[in-house]
């Protein structure tokens, strides 16, 4: 069954609270409005960034690698004080396949560089490492070099770094739902399950606190549909090789600024507890307000 709750401000953390995302992955955690515990970057702007100064393309994808190298090095250091443990990188989507060839063989190339030549650091960062999206359409060694990494950083604490190749968020829905292949609908928490093993990642993808895309682009291309129910969305005209450091402290400062409310209301009180939704909306609090809650 399906419960949503709204949270008082004075107290987003209180661990009294109870954090539905920990047994459910397809709840957002609502329990820390102000930690974006899944940050997901859409990375865009590699070649605009490349043709501003005359090089090729490929130039741009290779400055984009070390914005990656770059930005997983921020995200582990802004964990010392707000914990980010998901990041997901929008490498490659399943639409970039209709690229001309020679970028497609120039970013499959600088994936299978990457992936080897950063495993080492991975593992000494506590970076644990996984591509999600097909892995059908991959050379043979991309695939053996993603198999790698995966099994070298496993132990990882300090992030997950997802790295999204090949990806579809729709392609990745529709065959969730290949999978299910019930009449009836799945619940959500076995839709994210079945979600996660249509996109090859090692558990079910948490739903995603802050959306960020460089480039200046206004959409979402496919990305993280699902997860992105209730991510906060930042938008920046800043190319993706530019990005770092403090590009990212930027999106997290913007992030703390927003009001969450997960469609229900800031409120001040103490969250009401009804079980049935259906219920919830005959149950209005003092100030006539809906609240549902799942504390007892
Ligand atoms: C979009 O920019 C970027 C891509 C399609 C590729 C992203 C790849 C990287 C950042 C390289 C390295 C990544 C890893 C994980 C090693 P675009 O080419 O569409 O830029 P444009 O909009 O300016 O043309």
């Amino acid at each position: 069954m399906f419960q949503s709750t709204c949270y008082h401000d004075a107290s987003p953390g209180d661990p009294s609270h109870s954090d539905p995302s920990h047994s459910d992955p397809s709840h957002p955690d609502r329990s820390h409005p102000h930690r974006p515990l899944h940050v997901a970057i859409v990375m865009d702007g590699n070649g605009r960034w490349a043709e501003h100064r005359g090089l090729p393309r490929s130039a741009g994808h290779r400055a984009g690698s070390r914005a990656v190298r770059r930005t997983v090095k921020a995200a582990v250091a802004q964990g010392v004080s707000i914990p980010i443990r998901t990041l997901t990188l929008y490498a490659f989507s399943s639409d970039n396949w209709g690229r001309p060839a020679a970028e497609v063989g120039a970013l499959m190339r600088l994936f299978l560089h990457h992936i080897r030549t950063e495993a080492a650091r991975c593992e000494r960062q506590g970076v644990r490492v996984s591509v999600i999206g097909r892995r059908d359409r991959l050379g043979s060694d991309l695939r053996a070099a993603i198999e790698s990494i995966e099994a070298r950083t496993l132990q990882g604490k300090a992030l997950h770094l997802q790295i999204a190749i090949d990806y579809s968020a729709r392609g990745a829905i529709l065959e969730a739902v290949g999978l299910h292949g019930g009449l009836e609908g799945p619940s959500r928490e076995d839709f994210a399950a079945l979600l996660a093993r249509a996109l090859h990642a090692p558990a079910p993808v948490p739903d995603v606190d802050l959306l960020v895309r460089t480039g200046g682009e206004l959409r979402l291309s496919d990305f993280m549909l699902w997860e992105c129910a209730y991510a906060e969305l930042v938008f920046t005209p800043c190319l993706w090789p530019d990005f770092g450091s403090e590009a990212l402290a930027h999106a997290l400062e913007e992030f703390r600024g927003r009001t969450r409310r997960f469609g229900c209301l800031p409120l001040s009180g103490p969250p009401t507890t009804v079980a049935n939704p259906a219920l919830a909306e005959h149950a209005p609090n003092a100030q006539g307000r809906r609240e549902v809650g799942t504390h007892v």
